[in-house]
C-alpha cells in the first residue's frame, strides 16, 4: 500500500489503515510505503530503465521497485490536489510503472490493484480515474468497492467520522482479500496464465 500524501499520518493514511486492518483480519499481510516529502522527479524519458530496470533518479520510486515484485496486490493512495492526484504521486507512479515496463520486471502483471483517494471536498472521481489508468495499462485486475474509493476530510479526525468512506475501505479490502485467495487457489489448481502476445506498438501508423 502506497501513501502518496505529503502527510505521513494524514487522511490518506487513515483510509489506508482501515483497508490494512480489514485485510489483516482476512489473513493478508500489509505494508504501508510512504513516498515521503522529498522532491520526486517526473519521468524524463531517458529510457535508461530499459537497461537497468530502475529509474535514473535514485529516489523513492527505486525503493518501491525493490520491494514491489514481492507483493501480491497493491493499493495506491493519493490526496486530491487541484482535482487531480498530487504531483509527487504522479511522478512516482510514472517512474515506477515505466521503469517496470521497460525494464521487463513484471512486478505488477495480473496482481490486483486499487486506488484510494482522499479529499476535503471535490476532485475525487477524476483522481480515481487517473490512478486506475496505471493498472489497466499493466494487466492488473482492478478491485472495486461498493462506491468509488474515496474518503472526505481535511484532517484524520474528519476521515474517522466519514463512516460511509470507511465502509467503502473495508468492502474494498474484503473484495481484494477474496480475489487474492481465489488467485492463489486457481494457481494451486493449475489454472494456466493467459497466453501472451508479443507487444505491438503501431502508434496509429497503418502502413
Ligand atoms: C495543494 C493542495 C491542493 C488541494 N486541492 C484540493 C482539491 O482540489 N479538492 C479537495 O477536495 N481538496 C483539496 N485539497 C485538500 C486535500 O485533498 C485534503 O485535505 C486531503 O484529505 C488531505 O489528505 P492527506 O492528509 O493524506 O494529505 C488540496 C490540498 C492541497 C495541499
Amino acid at each position: 500500500m502506497v501513501n502518496g500524501s505529503p502527510h505521513e499520518k494524514g487522511c490518506t493514511y487513515t483510509a489506508l489503515t482501515e483497508v490494512a486492518k480489514t485485510l489483516n483480519e482476512e489473513g493478508i499481510d500489509t505494508e504501508i510505503f510512504w513516498i515521503g516529502k522529498k522532491p520526486l522527479t517526473g519521468c524524463t524519458a531517458c529510457k535508461s530503465c530499459t537497461k537497468t530496470g530502475r529509474c535514473a533518479f535514485n529516489d523513492r520510486a527505486n525503493d518501491f521497485l525493490d520491494i514491489a515484485k514481492g507483493a501480491d496486490g497493491f493499493i495506491f493512495g493519493s490526496p486530491v490536489h487541484y482535482a487531480s492526484a498530487t504531483g509527487a504521486i504522479t511522478s512516482f507512479m510514472d517512474c515506477v510503472f515505466y521503469s517496470d515496463l521497460l525494464g521487463g520486471r513484471q512486478s505488477f502483471y495480473l496482481k490486483p490493484a486499487a486506488t484510494v483517494i482522499s479529499a476535503r471536498r471535490a476532485g475525487t472521481t477524476t483522481t480515481f480515474d487517473q490512478l486506475n489508468k496505471y493498472f489497466t495499462l499493466s494487466e492488473m485486475p482492478v478491485i472495486s468497492s461498493r462506491y468509488w474509493n474515496m474518503v472526505h476530510g481535511a484532517k484524520p479526525e474528519d476521515v474517522k467520522k466519514d463512516l460511509e468512506g470507511l465502509q467503502i475501505m473495508r468492502v474494498l479490502a474484503r473484495n481484494m482479500a477474496w480475489f487474492l485467495k481465489c488467485k492463489e487457489a486457481g494457481m494451486k489448481a493449475g489454472v494456466p496464465l493467459p497466453v501472451k502476445e508479443e507487444r505491438m506498438s503501431t502508434n496509429f501508423i497503418r502502413e
